[in-house]
């Protein structure tokens, strides 16, 4: 019998076009509007300004108290602050982080209720529509449903998520990922690379994530390969495999890399596309050490591209490897990883011992 599977995207994308023609069709039927972003790249951008100049019939209100790793308190208050607003439309704005809690305060907004109670509960209200602009070219948020928000008291990272959850609309315009920091820049495609590598190795993956995941993981090792070479990277190229990755994982959902990962932000304070660089070459060993058979198609990628992720991210980040992982206790991490939902969707069996294996 024919492999079955499902695809499926309501988020309506732009890519390269103008803001101002995005911005007016959005906006179009509202006046007042909420923009959820951190403190900083929605200023050095010089998008707030262009929001204020370019509409100036809106009335908007804007919530900026996004912090890296967004967390609980961060999203009911905004929540709050849209709500009280009487906001008609959101626009997230920033990296991951800005767009998943813009997300979450989106629903936040529209259910005064606890954090555990709305995310247990799908008996809600349905969220303000929202428009998602990344400015970062690594999670991929602008095309999934998934708010990644931090619980500061369990020192852990949840996945909040309802389908009613996707941006409406999400925008890629590159120009306002040219004032990301460059390290910043290679943390965030680490991050996408692995969205694109764990969703193609995914147990849930399917042959129309699989050609998205390649197609991104593809794009993203030529720019890793011109940034060794030249130290320049297409940003719209980028941006565009970015969400591509973010496409897969909302299929896919990541594996027990991410949940790896989780650990080194949580506890060590790792900047998450980091940590997940840092674990990419452990996990391919761990995926070729059982024979994972797909693997073969990421070794032709390289191959034909005469470039390997482990030699970008060995180039990167050299000896920093081992002294970023010096401190972390291994077994607790692994523990951590263990419980979390996405070592379900790694493909092989995830066993303690052979995980530590790849950490001695
Ligand atoms: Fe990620």
């Amino acid at each position: 019998m024919s492999e079955s599977f499902f695809f499926h995207s309501p988020v309506k994308v732009f890519v390269e076009k103008d803001p101002y023609e995005v911005l007016s069709d959005f906006l179009s039927d509202s006046c007042r509007i909420g923009v959820v972003s951190g403190k900083v790249a929605i200023l050095k951008t010089g998008f707030k300004e262009f929001l204020l100049k370019s509409f100036p019939d809106k009335e908007f209100f804007f919530y900026d108290d996004i912090s890296e790793n967004p967390r609980i308190n961060e999203v009911i208050k905004g929540g709050r602050f849209l709500r009280d607003s009487k906001v008609e439309k959101i626009i997230a704005f920033g990296g991951g982080s800005a767009l998943d809690a813009g997300k979450a305060c989106a629903i936040f907004a529209t259910n005064n209720r606890p954090f555990y109670d709305l995310m247990a509960d799908n008996n809600y209200e349905r969220p303000i529509p929202l428009l998602a602009v990344p400015t970062t070219c690594g999670t991929g948020s602008e095309m999934n449903h998934y708010c990644i928000i931090t619980d500061l008291e369990k020192v852990d990272k949840v996945n909040f998520n309802k389908p009613d959850l996707f941006p409406k609309y999400a925008m890629l315009w590159s120009e306002y990922l040219k004032s990301l920091d460059e390290t910043l820049l290679l943390w965030t495609v680490y991050d996408a690379f692995s969205h694109a590598m764990e969703g193609y190795l995914s147990k849930r993956s399917n042959r129309f994530s699989d050609i998205l995941a390649m197609e991104s993981m593809r794009i993203i090792l030529d720019n890793l390969k011109s940034y060794s070479n030249s130290k320049r990277m297409d940003l719209s190229k980028l941006q565009f495999a970015s969400a591509l990755s973010g496409a897969v994982i909302l299929h896919t959902g990541t594996t027990i890399l991410h949940a790896l990962g989780y650990y080194l932000t949580n506890v060590h304070g790792i900047q998450h596309g980091l940590a997940n660089a840092l674990l990419i070459p452990r996990y391919l060993m761990m995926c070729e050490g059982k024979g994972v058979e797909k693997i073969d198609v990421i070794r032709n990628i390289e191959k034909e591209l005469h470039f390997s992720i482990v030699d970008s991210i060995k180039d990167v980040l050299g000896d920093r490897v081992i002294k970023l992982l010096s401190g972390v206790d291994t077994e607790k991490m692994v523990d951590y990883a263990l419980n979390k939902p996405n070592s379900l969707s790694t493909p092989f069996v995830v066993t303690k011992d052979y995980i530590l294996r790849h950490f001695s």
